[in-house]
């Protein structure tokens, strides 16, 4: 499927820039971009970012039927493109769309889109330790309708834009026992815009507490650990990695996945199961709790310094004084050999892309 290319006019790289990754967080030069209507997707083309114009009654816009991916694409020593679990990321994105009564995107046009894009703007794709290009796929219902009914009518884009990397120093995390980030029979599971705004609130009031993020409890009872803003949650305990099982409160992540994938394979033990409140109350100040990291694909892993239960924190040692037998440390090297191509990518996870000309 060769998608069909509208090269800018006002390319905005700055090489050099992105090469010495000075730039960050900006638009890269293009854009791809679908639309559905009467059952199809249709248009689809790669052209120069640009605002859209969109109907100020968009389903999208009043009631967020929306839903996104969030992604990266590397650039190994050898110079070479290559994007990350692809399939795992198309995946997770039909399911939210599902839920979200979006249509479905054909594995091949999500693929390709990313591919595509990544290919025209392979420039866009910085050098540097842990620089690289965030992806992000995203769909909205673009129909115009006043009143409440699941759109006919969606855009489908992908944008991209480099992204370089902060220095992680270990966070400090308020354990969230108030505010519900997702509900049985919810979407937590989802990838819709909706629970990002939901999260917004409860998140501003933890960081004007001096948190830099929250980590959510189960809605029922407040007692069983979740996950945290844009990241799932893991711990060592008694020396084994442990995370809270998938449920439809939980997003599904792809850094948790592959991390546990990696464990295993370490043959470090892995437990996927409850984590309750009163277990870190007790088990860190006990000894028992070693390590707390958040697992996403903005910070791949961030370490967790400080965890505050009911207004006391309870303070984790820095991995990186003991980083030879930092759990967490080991997991992330390994990842970062796959997604820099140091290693084999014995799983597949890795796509190459063959910059365009
Ligand atoms: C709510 C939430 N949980 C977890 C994650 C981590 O998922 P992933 O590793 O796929 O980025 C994310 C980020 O995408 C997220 O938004």
């Amino acid at each position: 499927m060769m998608i069909p290319f509208d090269p800018t006019t006002m390319p905005r790289l700055d090489a050099e820039a992105v090469r010495t990754s000075k730039l960050s967080g900006v638009p890269s030069d293009h854009m791809f971009i679908s639309e559905y209507a009467h059952g199809e997707w249709r248009k689809s083309r790669i052209q120069g970012y640009r605002p859209i114009p969109i109907s100020p009654f968009a389903i999208g816009m009043q009631y967020a039927q929306s839903v996104f991916e969030g992604m990266k694409a590397y650039r190994y020593h050898d110079g070479r493109i290559a994007i990350f679990r692809i399939d795992r990321h198309a995946a997770r994105f039909n399911r939210s769309l599902e839920r979200m009564c979006m249509p479905a995107v054909p594995e091949e046009l999500f693929r390709e889109a990313l591919v595509q894009l990544v290919s025209v703007d392979h420039a866009w794709v910085p050098e540097g330790p842990d620089s690289t290009l965030y992806v992000r796929p995203y769909m909205f219902a673009s129909e115009e309708h006043v009143g409440l009914q699941p759109a006919n009518e969606f855009l489908f884009m992908v944008l991209s834009a480099p992204f370089r990397p902060r220095f992680h120093k270990p966070i400090r995390v308020k354990v969230e026992r108030e505010f519900v980030r997702a509900a049985p029979g919810g979407v937590g599971y989802a990838k819709c815009a909706g629970n990002y705004a939901a999260a917004m609130y409860p998140t501003q009031l933890a960081k004007e507490e001096g948190f830099d993020q929250l980590v959510w409890t189960d809605a029922l009872t407040h007692s069983r650990v979740e996950e945290s803003g844009a990241m799932n949650v893991m711990f060592v305990i008694d020396g084994a990695l442990v995370t809270p099982p998938l449920s439809d409160t939980i997003l599904d992540g792809v850094t948790r996945e592959s991390l546990l994938i990696l464990a295993r394979e370490a043959g470090i033990r892995v437990e996927e199961r409850d984590v309750t409140v009163e277990e870190l109350r007790s088990g860190i100040p006990g000894g028992q709790v070693t390590e707390a990291f958040g697992a996403g694909t903005a910070a791949i892993v961030a370490p967790i310094r400080t965890i505050s239960i009911d207004g006391v924190d309870y303070n984790l040692p820095d991995p990186q004084d003991n980083h030879h037998h930092s759990i967490m440390l080991r997991l992330k090297q390994l990842l970062h050999e796959i997604r820099f191509g140091l290693v084999e990518d014995r799983h597949q996870w890795m796509t190459i892309v063959e910059p365009r000309a």
